[in-house]
């Protein structure tokens, strides 16, 4: 939002608006305003769909004002579901990025008020309604301050209040930035918002509240004013919309550590072992349960590979996994004791779609693991576990990979402690894997320049072999498929075993083994078969868990301590590689030759 601009004679709806725009790659189904002003007082409009379908209204007295773009993880995307949203009375609007995981308990001390949406963001609104109820001085500053102080999980806010000429806004775990521009002053969770406007920006601190009124930006960290430095945005406008990044892809690799977050937050139960997904099972299914069949295609098939190993692992069922086209429930098995999950970062696969309706007809109970919210697959299905890991724009997928995984793992630890089946204290040790994932990630992602060398000497080689056991199986196949997307090289991923079996009359000194030997992968018999390919000439690149050596790899790649989440990890490297391989070669990384994001037919 910001206030209108002396210069130009754009209203501030249309300011907001094309703030919108700026930001629509972060989320894109569902836009709204509030627009704020002496005489007209709150104005709200908003709607499910793109930005541009969104009318905002004429509101020629507005001074100030705020806008959304929503990606649903809470609520499906409808009119009702969109930001802003409003207290009871109406003079309240709130917008929101990120996530309030104890919503249900504030919404239940709520129960006199009426509720509109099933978001977890309608809470503040409500919130604040209470706080400036309860006491007759409090202004809006105060009550965010008040509500902001009782609120779990991640957050960036901003509220506006009819008859106050302010925007407070109060950050926690998501991004805000304030922009300072020449009459006007401006807040969003991306400069790409407001760079026409201003490149004079300060980023907040977790647990900040700000204030932009007429007389300037005054910000709060512990109730105390502070000042925070102004910075100057030195990218293009065109840069900005990836955050900086040349690629799509390569921001949403580095945005794994806040995706995972997202995916797990609100969600682990560490000290009872246990986690909330918020799924249900009629009474005594999983007590029954034969076996989990997983359906999906490409990265998700083996996303879904990495999980049947986990499931096996964690509840005690069997659990198989399918390509969703050439999925058919099969003889021998009983419906009523079969889980079909469809793993779909989509929800509109036409092929795993596909395979979920003849799990139906065959009278199977069905789930699916997506990323997106309203998509047909949640409406086919009994069950749905969202991933959170936010709109993926790259063709290949990266982020919804990691995140897809981390929460099969939950609903493994779920169906294992529903069964009976995991002890308490095994399950902690998964969860407390799974809570270091993010940080893991991160310091992974910190050792790009390593990657980014051994793409450089490697990446013009003839072609690319991918090994791994067990866990590092599916990552191997993963690390091949992504390279031979965006780089266009032959690579092929195989379990390490069968190097010897076949693949061996490939190497060369020119074919690069790439190997997981890491916690889960079975480490030091993949190294033997590393070594029968390194003895016909090929170097040799290995993601290591932290702490061991093998002193006669080519590259090392360390992979910290995080136990059965160890290949998860260490595939960041493999994308790293993939990326830089292709980036050298100046493929077209986002968008690669003959590929689609979603492939709606069979
Ligand atoms: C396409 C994409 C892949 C993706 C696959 C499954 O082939 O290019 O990146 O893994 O579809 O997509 P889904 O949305 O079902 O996970």
């Amino acid at each position: 939002g910001g206030e209108g601009d002396g210069e130009t004679p754009a209203s501030v709806g249309d300011i907001v608006h094309e703030g919108l725009r700026n930001l629509e790659y972060r989320g894109y189904d569902s836009a709204g305003v509030a627009l704020v002003g002496p005489r007209s007082g709150l104005t709200v409009a908003k709607r499910s769909g793109e930005v541009d379908g969104l009318t905002v209204p004429d509101v020629p007295d507005a001074t100030h004002g705020v806008g959304h773009t929503r990606w649903s993880t809470h609520g499906p995307p409808t009119d009702a579901n969109a930001h802003p949203h409003t207290d009871c009375t109406g003079d309240v609007a709130v917008v929101h990025n990120g996530i309030i995981e104890n919503y249900e308990a504030l919404k239940a001390e709520l129960a006199d008020h009426e509720f509109t949406s099933a978001t977890d963001t309608e809470v503040i609104p409500h919130l604040i309604e209470e706080a400036l109820a309860a006491d007759p001085d409090a202004d809006l500053l105060d009550a965010v301050r008040r509500v902001e102080s009782r609120l779990e999980g991640s957050y960036a806010i901003c509220a506006v209040r009819k008859g106050d000429d302010r925007i407070v806004v109060a950050r926690r775990g998501s991004p805000i930035v304030l922009g300072r521009g020449e009459s006007a002053w401006f807040v969003a969770s991306d400069v790409t918002a407001f760079l026409e406007h201003t490149r004079d920006v300060t980023y907040l601190e977790d647990g900040d509240v700000a204030e932009l009124s007429p007389d300037g930006v005054q910000i709060f960290a512990d109730g105390e004013p502070v000042d925070r430095e102004i910075e100057t945005v030195e990218w293009e406008a065109g840069a900005a919309e990836k955050g900086g990044y040349d690629h799509y892809m390569r921001k949403e690799i580095h945005e794994q550590p806040a995706a995972l977050r997202q995916t797990i937050a609100g969600r682990l139960d560490v000290d009872a072992g246990d986690v909330d997904l918020d799924v249900s099972f009629p009474p005594g299914f999983l007590a029954d349960l034969e076996e989990i069949q997983i359906v999906a295609c490409g990265t998700s098939n083996y996303a879904g590979r990495y999980a049947a190993q986990l499931f096996e692992e964690l509840s005690g069922v069997r659990a198989t996994v399918e390509i969703a086209s050439e999925y058919e429930f099969g003889a021998g098995r009983s419906p009523d004791r079969t889980l079909v999950v469809a793993v779909t970062q989509s929800g509109e696969t036409a092929d795993t779609l596909g395979a979920i309706r003849r799990a139906n007809a065959a009278g199977a109970r069905t789930f699916a693991v997506t990323n997106t919210l309203g998509s047909t697959i949640t409406r086919e299905v009994d069950g749905t576990a969202f991933i959170r890991a936010g709109p993926e724009i790259g063709v290949a997928a990266t982020k919804t990979f990691a995140s897809q995984v981390a929460t099969l793992a939950m609903l493994g630890v779920a169906i294992g402690r529903e069964r009976g089946a995991l002890a308490p204290a095994d399950a902690r040790s998964v969860l407390e894997d799974l809570r270091g994932l993010p940080g893991a990630v991160q310091q992974v992602l910190d050792n790009e320049e390593r990657v980014r060398e051994a793409a450089r000497e490697y990446g013009d080689s003839e072609a690319f072999f991918f090994v791994g056991r067990k866990l590092g199986v599916p990552v191997a196949l993963e690390g091949a498929l992504k390279l031979k997307e965006i780089s266009y090289d032959h690579a092929e991923g195989f379990a390490a075993g069968e190097l010897k079996h076949g693949p061996l009359a490939l190497v060369t000194p020119d074919t690069p083994v790439l190997a997981l030997l890491t916690d889960g992968s079975r480490a030091a018999e993949t190294k033997n078969n590393v070594t029968e390919a390194q003895t016909r000439g090929a170097p040799a690149i290995g993601c290591v868990s932290a702490g061991k050596e093998y002193d006669t790899l080519d590259v090392s790649l360390p992979v910290p301590d995080v136990g059965i989440a160890e290949p998860l990890v260490a595939n960041v490297y493999l994308q790293l590689f993939a990326y830089h391989v292709a980036n050298d070669k100046g493929r077209s990384i986002d968008k690669p030759r003959n590929l689609a994001k979603s492939v709606t037919v069979e």
